[in-house]
């Protein structure tokens, strides 16, 4: 049911504070900053590096896992989940592999999971879905515990995802060799917070607005640098599936090495801010003002050099670097929908879509 929502999409996106409450509870002690997830201390000191694979949507959840790991010192890399196999990673019994999928059911990351359990790597699934084959063929499981998403557009999953994700880093620097840094308590101490912030970006949010002003343009390029690419990509990603409009992601850096050439008057550009990096990305967003493309940023309350260079601010409220990027993913995913509903598109059934991808 869609409750007195237009769509499932708005919906789950609405849904989100009490899903990241429900992904958060029990599994962290907000006071001292330290994960509580049920795994033993000591339980992944035998993890020398760490594969997250995945594909869409939860690729970029990977990415951004990955990002944190190696801020913090783990060595991580995100992989696709669909190139895993030919890119011939090196995985054994001292690596551990983290599937990131909402279904558990998605057929490249599955025979990623395979290809990596015959070569004796330790498997952990993150899914929302308690006895998918994801969760049922790993050695371990989190739940994400995000609840049914209808939308085929991963919305809520994607919070959850990367919340159980920096629970899921933060416990794999308590069992690595340095002890937590004061970074990772700051962190967590803030990931308590999230629930209500996210309810603050979406009682207070202009994202409609912003939709009205630029819906139907050529091309729309979203920007970020650090922890705000991956949700850059997601964005595009996001934009592209239910609008049927052309948009691509890039780190906000690439942008002069080639996709500058594509940047009119005619595409907005949406630059995201995570509070690091911002002065270089607002070098890239000067790039392309004068190229005449107007400029969306979302960034946090504060950010008001960001403000006063972009042409519209997106503002979410202030918190850690490291969550910033899931405040401005609930914008981004706010302007997809308003966009794709202004272009009256199927939005919680984009056509050649399906949920679940179960082929290869
Ligand atoms: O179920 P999964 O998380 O494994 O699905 C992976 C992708 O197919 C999925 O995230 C897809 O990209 C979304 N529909 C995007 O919104």
């Amino acid at each position: 049911r869609k409750e007195g929502y237009d769509h499932y999409m708005l919906k789950e996106i609405h849904e989100q504070p009490h899903a990241l409450e429900r992904t958060l509870q029990g599994r962290l002690d907000a006071e001292a900053g330290t994960p509580t997830l049920d795994f033993p201390p000591g339980a992944f000191a035998d993890a020398e590096r760490v594969h997250l694979v995945g594909c869409g949507t939860s690729n970029y959840a990977a990415e951004y896992g990955a990002t944190l790991l190696r801020r913090w010192g783990v060595e991580a890399q995100a992989l696709l989940a669909s190139e895993y196999t030919g890119a011939a990673p090196r995985v054994d019994g001292d690596t551990l592999v983290v599937a990131v999928t909402q279904s558990g059911e998605t057929a490249d990351t599955l025979s990623a999971l395979r290809f990596a359990a015959e070569r004796g790597a330790r498997t952990l699934a993150v899914t929302n879905v308690v006895g998918s084959t994801a969760a049922r063929e790993c050695d371990d499981a989190m739940f994400i515990r995000a609840g049914p998403e209808i939308g085929v557009a991963a919305s809520k999953t994607f919070s959850s995802q990367v919340a159980s994700l920096v629970l899921l880093a933060a416990t794999l620097v308590r069992d690595g060799e340095g002890a937590p840094g004061e970074e990772v308590r700051d962190t967590l101490r803030a990931l308590a917070d999230l629930p209500d912030q996210v309810a603050t970006v979406l009682d207070g949010t202009t994202a409609r607005s912003v939709a009205e002003r630029y819906a139907g343009r050529e091309s729309y390029f979203f920007i970020g640098r650090g922890l705000a690419y991956p949700v850059a990509m997601e964005g595009a990603l996001k934009f592209k599936e239910i609008s049927y409009e052309h948009a691509e992601g890039f780190p906000a850096g690439e942008l002069k090495h080639g996709p500058l050439a594509l940047v009119t008057e005619h595409t907005p550009v949406i630059a995201v801010f995570a509070g690091r990096h911002d002065e270089k990305t607002l070098n890239n967003v000067q790039e392309v003002q004068a190229r005449g493309a107007p400029v969306i940023a979302v960034a946090g309350e504060r950010a008001d050099a960001v403000r006063r260079q972009a042409d519209e601010t997106l503002a979410v409220p202030d918190t850690h670097p490291n969550l910033a990027g899931l405040l401005a993913n609930v914008q981004l995913q706010l302007v997809a929908y308003h966009v794709s509903k202004l272009l009256d598109r199927a939005i919680d059934k984009p056509r050649n879509l399906a949920k679940s991808v179960t082929v290869e």
